[in-house]
């Protein structure tokens, strides 16, 4: 986030969700506390509300998307808002009309809130500088730079199933060096107070040494996560390797996939976490994916339930900043 730019009011409440740096641990807590309410037992009547009735939420990705994209939209109409879907590569912004032009134009729709997903590093920022004072931005993915929901879905599924942070040890495994998800869990887990971060991968996809203060870093699978709690596997980030990926992926398996033997260096009782999308048989086998340790799609419930957390929050904020 650049100098002179706050995605804080003056109260310190949100008023864009572009990052989680910089945000207090008091106002995750919130933030997960928050989330806790709207999440629903599989098979129950998901959890409604309708503290965004009035609100249009417009929701504009730019890079493929299936779980973020379907949670911000059931999210928000489970809140009572109306939502517009645009898919970016199908917008005019394909026939050359500027991004912010494209947001001067929803707005004028009556627009309230714009989830963006795009891979420009600090276009969240810059759309968030030109809104109307009333109308938030919230990142939905921006670059291999931040995913803060993915990161609240994340700290949620861990203190649900460990029930807290303290003492735990969190192995983030894979492509760390071009990943969004596992610089928002760091973020969120260090400020959380996890005491115990880990990051595993080949020298190639490691971050510069700069990133990730505090984690201890492992080349070895299997000593990264020996005796951890919360083990987190990353899909190879293709699109963003420029050709630096491994190309012999059963190689890659064979180093750093996650397989049911090798999980038993973990905890007994440790998670298996994947933001998804998976590729089985490269990062993750398909028993462990699928195995009575993986949390996957608990991560998925959990998602709906931290978005509808953040655009509540920013829906309340909103109110109480109106004259
Ligand atoms: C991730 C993303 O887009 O950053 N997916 C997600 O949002 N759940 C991870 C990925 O694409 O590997």
């Amino acid at each position: 986030m650049s100098a002179g730019f706050s995605q804080l009011d003056d109260r310190g409440r949100l008023r864009h969700l572009i990052t989680l740096d910089g945000l207090g641990r008091d106002l995750l807590e919130e933030l997960l506390q928050r989330a806790e309410q709207h999440t629903s037992t599989p098979g129950e009547v998901p959890a409604r509300g309708d503290t965004l009735r009035g609100w249009t939420v417009a929701i504009l990705f730019a890079e493929p998307s299936t779980r973020t994209r379907a949670s911000f939209e059931l999210a928000s109409v489970r809140l009572g808002a109306d939502v517009i879907n645009l898919d970016m590569a199908l917008s005019s912004r394909a026939k050359g009309e500027s991004l912010l032009d494209t947001i001067w134009t929803l707005q004028a729709m009556q627009v309230d809130a714009f989830v963006i997903r795009d891979a420009e590093a600090g276009l969240h920022e810059q759309v968030a500088r030109h809104v109307a004072p009333h109308v938030s931005v919230i990142s939905g993915g921006e670059a291999h730079v931040s995913h803060p929901t993915q990161g609240l879905l994340d700290a949620l599924t861990i203190r649900q199933c460990k029930g807290g942070f303290e003492r735990l040890a969190v192995a983030i495994v894979g492509d760390i060096r071009r990943s969004r998800v596992a610089r928002s869990a760091h973020r969120a887990l260090a400020t959380l107070g996890v005491p115990e971060i880990r990051i595993v991968a080949p020298p190639e996809m490691m971050p510069d040494a700069a990133e990730y203060a505090g984690a201890r870093r492992f080349e070895s699978l299997d000593r990264g996560i020996s005796g951890a709690d919360v083990v987190m596997m990353l899909r190879l980030q293709h699109e963003r390797a420029q050709g630096a990926e491994p190309t012999d992926l059963a190689a890659y398996h064979r180093d750093y996939g996650l397989t049911a033997a090798r999980l038993a260096r973990a905890n007994t009782q440790a998670i298996v976490m994947h933001p998804g999308p998976m590729n089985r048989g490269v990062e993750i086998a398909p028993d462990v994916a699928d195995g009575p340790q993986s949390v996957i799609r608990r991560q998925v419930a959990n998602g709906v339930a931290v978005r509808m957390a953040v655009l509540a929050h920013l829906a309340e904020a909103r109110r109480k900043r109106a004259p």
